[in-house]
């Protein structure tokens, strides 16, 4: 049975089956402001941020990468200075307005495709990351089985997501900052209600998402080695798995 990351959020979309579409305009539309959205939640540690978890799992030089939901390429900026070279970093992402947006800072090799189909071949890749984008897959434990596919023996797996607290009160605390004033401000600033849009569903998604238990649990399903889950500031996890 798939493992869905989230229930159907209908203050956004119908229907299940609409999830996917409105997902990918969400991040069309509001492409060229996605790096200014990083920077504003994260006060510019952003990019900071993803490398040192990028060093904690265990990325060094030369190594070939696939960077999962890569967007504007974020997480693949930050592996550059560990990898040493654009041509062994490959970005996917299903929104071509993020890949396009991203693709005015730097160049890497780029697949407009969501996760659930890989289009490489078994054994290609030393490292899968994948930056706040888990929520958005629509069956965990088929991606998961997918990236072991294309992961080399030893090859490991980097998942980065922002974990909701467990308890009731912390979550509306964080929830009205970051469901109500976050999005509010940024609505302001960029004069763009798309994009305030795109940071309440955001959290959304973070106040909805299964649990680390569940991810935990989806990455041993898919047969990963030593998963594991490391958390920075309380929230920030770092999944981890080794093929
Ligand atoms: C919040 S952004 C994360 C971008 C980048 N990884 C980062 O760390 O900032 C989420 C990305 O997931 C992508 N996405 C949405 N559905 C996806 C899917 N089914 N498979 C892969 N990527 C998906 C979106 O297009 C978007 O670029």
């Amino acid at each position: 049975m798939a493992v869905v990351p989230h229930p159907p959020l209908v203050d956004y979309y119908e229907a299940p089956e609409r999830r996917e579409r409105f997902v990918r305009d969400l991040f069309d539309d509001t492409a060229p402001w996605y790096d200014w959205s990083v920077a504003f939640l994260s006060f510019g540690s952003g990019g900071r941020y993803r490398r040192d978890a990028l060093a904690r799992a265990g990325l060094t030089r030369g190594q070939r990468l696939l960077d999962i939901a890569t967007g504007t390429g974020v997480v693949a900026r930050a592996a550059l200075p560990i990898i040493g070279s654009t041509s062994d970093i490959i970005g996917m992402d299903p929104s071509i307005g993020m890949l396009l947006a991203g693709r005015e800072k730097e160049h890497f090799p780029l697949i407009e495709a969501g996760s659930e189909h890989l289009p490489f071949r078994d054994e290609s890749f030393d490292m899968i990351t994948i930056g706040f984008a888990l929520r958005h897959f629509a069956d965990l434990d088929a991606v998961f089985r997918d990236c072991r596919r294309v992961l080399r023996p030893g090859g490991r797996i980097l998942i980065m997501e922002i974990t909701a607290p467990a308890s009731r009160a912390a979550r509306m605390f964080l929830g009205a900052y970051m469901g109500g004033v976050v999005p509010a401000m940024a609505t302001v600033i960029t004069r763009s209600r798309k994009v305030g849009r795109m940071l309440a569903y955001y959290w959304a998604t973070t106040r909805d998402c299964v649990r680390p238990e569940v991810i935990l649990a989806a990455l041993q399903g898919a047969e990963f080695a030593d998963a594991s889950r490391h958390v920075e500031l309380g929230m920030f996890s770092e999944y981890t798995g080794r093929r």
